[in-house]
């Protein structure tokens, strides 16, 4: 993926280069331009993450946070005018939703998509249907536990976390490269999303690389590796989640907190 390395676009004004000496990178967004209808909305977003890494998608509301990951997953809406996707060398920009998700991008959406009427256990056999196929369900009760025990209750009738929980085991059901998360902690108890961002390390420490994009921005921080915030649709930050957390002013300015 060298030809990323030269069409690099504008620079952000901080960039932590320190991880990236050691590892190659894993997923490439060069300069994604993304509309819905005419909206130009995702305006030239650029980051590269590394395998294994956790990385924290940040922004105020409308900063294009959700937009950007739709893009990634190459859903229809926000439609891809410009830019590349590259994953573990295969050019998602070149693919449709379907394809993407093979590739091995999984979206965990805000709303979570628990299927009505399907206990927790047919949810997650239902995302083992077809290949390719990821962690057993031994491997993902082992993870997590409360799913297990409470494996033939619905799924729509867990608790939050819980559910938040069931997305995330229902995505690494399949075979996957990258998981993308839409604020996983969203109206969630402080010790559920202890809980959620100790299971979410765990996951990273077995290989799988995530993007977070999260309202509570001290507790992605306090999980990522990286921190990118975007503003208008640009990055605006590209650098580690502990400059983020030390820099008082970029808080203020780009996060409110
Ligand atoms: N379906 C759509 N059609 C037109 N414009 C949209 C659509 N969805 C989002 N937008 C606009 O795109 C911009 C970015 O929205 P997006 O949802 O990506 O932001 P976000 O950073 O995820 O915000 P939030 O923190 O509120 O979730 C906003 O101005 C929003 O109004
Ligand atoms: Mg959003």
């Amino acid at each position: 993926m060298t030809h990323v390395e030269h069409l690099k676009g504008p620079e952000p004004f901080s960039r932590d280069r320190n991880m990236a000496a050691t590892s190659a990178k894993f997923l490439s967004v060069w300069d994604i331009q993304a509309y819905y209808g005419e909206s130009y909305i995702v305006q030239g977003v650029s980051f590269d993450i590394h395998e294994g890494e956790i990385l924290a998608l940040l922004g105020r509301n409308g900063a294009g946070k959700t937009s950007t990951l739709r893009t990634i997953a190459r859903l229809d809406n926000p439609a891809l005018r410009h830019g590349e996707i590259w994953l573990d060398h295969q050019p998602l920009h070149k693919m449709r939703a379907h394809q993407a998700s093979a590739a091995g991008i999984a979206l965990v959406p805000e709303d979570r998509r628990i299927i009505p009427g399907l206990t927790v256990e047919e949810n997650l056999q239902l995302a083992q249907i077809a290949p390719p196929i990821g962690w057993s369900l031994d491997r993902i009760y082992e993870l997590f536990p409360r799913l297990k025990e409470r494996r033939k209750q619905e799924g729509v009738t867990l608790s939050g976390g819980e559910q938040q929980m069931l997305a995330i085991a229902r995505a690494l059901a399949r075979d996957i490269k990258v998981l993308l998360l839409d604020e996983p902690y969203e109206g969630l108890a402080p010790v559920i999303v202890q809980e959620i961002a100790k299971t979410l390390a765990i996951i990273r420490d077995q290989g799988i690389t995530t993007v977070i994009v999260e309202q509570n921005a001290v507790a992605a921080l306090k999980l990522a590796d990286r921190a990118v915030i975007l503003d208008t649709g640009t990055v605006v930050f590209d650098g580690s989640a502990q400059e983020v957390l030390d820099n008082e002013q970029l808080r203020a300015q780009y996060l409110a907190i």
